[in-house]
């Protein structure tokens, strides 16, 4: 089977069982202050999952593009992606775990044909804080003819919070078979051979702040299963890298480097890994560039490490746009937003190789002359030279040298509060928080938005978002700083709405009916679908999920407390309701 016609069958199954189909959203969250990028199909789906309305329905289908570079130290073996797809369908208060777990095992054993002798599941197995084990679920996989031997009983299978409060629950897992010999009778899911192909969440829980879980006003099916897993299950593989969606990179890699896959999968697999998550964060619709900080900032360490793997398999000259015009080519069926960045891909993939080369020669030269490190000196490596830390630790443990760990760690931390790289706090705070502060800032941010475009001219863009209970944050198009004057009239003409008390309402209409009607913000790449479009009286018209006040007399005084440049021909605004 082929990757499309796998995703064909999963939508038209589901579509067969009433499931509307729309499309990925960007890998960038809008309004999410907790995550960096999109992590699950789950993240942009919140709004829906707590309780607002989605246009297309109560039964979604989807496939979402996702990066997680949580794991990055398991990228290297069979399975594990920075960038993946994630299949998934979506009970919006709609059914539950008995049809979901139905719906997963007739579309594996029924229209995927795999044989029920290589399947296993895992349940949730009861914790400190939901004590009983699911044995709902276990009754349902047991009525469908699953042995109780291959059905194990887990206290980790919960799924969420992404951030550390929002929608979660508890998660029943599919796993298939790709050891050696017949699958063993009875299940351990930590056995050597069993891959997870598919995950049901059921999404029941809302995890507040102080760590409590109340039942969420509805209860709903989040469901992931792992697209490039499944392919290569199918497909008779151990190796996701065997499937026809790595063998021409693998191949080109092998061409470039004089090297067999085999010789070294390790860094074929990374080096290809790598380049095809930057050029889906270059290539989309929110694209980002190698940056220091926040996504830009993952993405460089992604583009480097690939480079420096690049050389350990004997790659002499640049590689990556070769290798991004590959993957441009293998996805863009799909992912049409990747020929539209194109230029933007190629162009500033060629500026970060040609600026790490340069130095990379020059760093991996004084790394090796170095005997014993001191913390300082290799932190001096990795900035000057622009190694990742986990580079720098990788080249040291590869050179037997000892790092002082404390004392790189102290210098990493000083250099992450300088230039606010993707640190720990991040994640911390809910997701897409629903609260009553940040759903007054999403309707702040619309009007701002609006205002700007007002006073400034329609070029005034969206490029960013980002909220909390405390501000928000808007970053938009606009080639120079605000004159005082014009910064006061954007905060007038937001007051004005407030005290107007607009009401607050949505329509759903068609993308292109939207569009026609001049709504403004971010449309991503969607297509043939419906989507909500949030009025603020007659002043602001802005396609969003919500959640939304009904009215902007609920908002409070509007002040903007900084305005400065984000990136070239960016500005950034912060303001605050008191
Ligand atoms: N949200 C679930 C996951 O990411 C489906 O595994």
């Amino acid at each position: 089977m082929t990757s499309q016609e796998l995703k064909k069958s999963f939508f038209e199954y589901f579509q067969s069982q009433n499931h509307a189909l729309i499309s990925s959203a960007s890998l960038i969250p809008e309004n999410d202050p907790t995550v960096l990028f999109t992590t699950a199909g789950m993240h942009p789906l919140v709004p829906y999952l707590v309780g607002e309305k989605h246009p297309e329905g109560n039964r979604l289908v989807n496939v979402q593009k996702c990066v997680r570079t949580g794991d990055i130290d398991e990228v290297g073996d069979a399975t594990h992606h920075t960038f993946f797809e994630m299949l998934g369908n979506w009970s919006l208060g709609d059914y539950f775990k008995e049809e979901t777990i139905k719906f997963s095992w007739e579309f594996l054993t029924g229209t995927l044909k795999l044989d029920k002798k290589n399947l296993a599941v895992s349940i949730f197995g009861g914790n400190e804080d939901v004590p009983n084990y699911d044995s709902q679920s276990e009754k349902v996989w047991l009525d469908l003819g699953v042995a109780q031997d291959r059905i194990e009983k887990i206290k980790e299978n919960w799924w969420g919070p992404a951030g550390q409060t929002g929608p979660c629950g508890p998660d029943t897992e599919i796993f298939y078979w790709t050891g050696q010999g017949d699958a063993p009778e009875v299940f351990h899911e930590d056995d050597n051979g069993w891959v997870e192909i598919w995950n049901n969440v059921i999404m029941q829980y809302n995890k507040t702040a102080d760590g409590k879980y109340e039942a969420l006003k509805q209860k709903n099916i989040d469901t992931g299963m792992g697209f490039e897993r499944t392919l290569a299950v199918l497909n008779g593989f151990d190796d996701n890298y065997l499937t026809e969606l790595w063998q021409p990179i693998i191949k080109q890699l092998e061409k470039l480097s004089g090297k067999k896959y085999e010789d070294d999968k390790k860094s074929f697999r990374i080096i290809a890994d790598h380049i095809r998550s930057a050029v889906f964060m270059m290539g989309d619709p929110r694209g980002i560039a190698p940056s220091n900080k926040d996504q830009g900032y993952v993405l460089r360490r992604l583009i480097r490490r690939a480079i420096r793997f690049g050389k350990s398999i004997n790659i002499e000259n640049n590689f990556c746009v070769e290798l991004a015009e590959i993957i441009i080519n293998l996805y863009k069926s799909g992912y049409s937003e990747l020929v539209d960045n194109k230029k933007f891909i190629i162009s500033e993939l060629t500026k970060e190789e040609e600026k790490f080369t340069k130095t990379l020669a020059k760093g991996l030269k004084e790394f090796t002359k170095l005997k014993t490190v001191d913390g300082k000196a290799a932190f001096v490596l990795f900035s000057t030279y622009g190694f990742p830390l986990e580079m720098t630790e990788e080249l040291a443990q590869e050179s037997n040298i000892k790092i002082n760990k404390q004392e790189f760690e102290a210098e990493f931390k000083k250099h992450q509060e300088l230039s606010r790289t993707a640190s720990a706090g991040m994640f911390k705070g809910g997701l897409a928080d629903d609260g009553e502060m940040a759903t007054k800032y999403h309707t702040a941010t619309h009007l701002l938005h609006q205002a700007l475009r007002n006073v400034l001219g329609d070029h005034v863009e969206q490029r960013g978002s980002n909220i909390n209970e405390k501000r928000l944050r808007f970053d938009f198009v606009h080639p120079e700083a605000l004159t005082p004057e014009q910064k006061q009239a954007v905060e007038d003409m937001v007051n004005e709405q407030i005290k107007a008390g607009l009401e607050v309402n949505f329509k759903e209409m068609s993308v292109d009916e939207a569009k026609n009607q001049g709504a403004i913000g971010l449309f991503d790449n969607k297509y043939g679908e419906k989507i909500k479009i949030y009025e603020v009286g007659s002043f602001s018209k802005e396609i969003c999920g919500g959640p939304h006040v009904d009215n902007t007399k609920h908002l409070g005084h509007f002040h903007i407390k900084k305005e400065q440049s984000s990136s070239a021909g960016i500005r950034r605004i912060k303001a605050i309701l008191e």
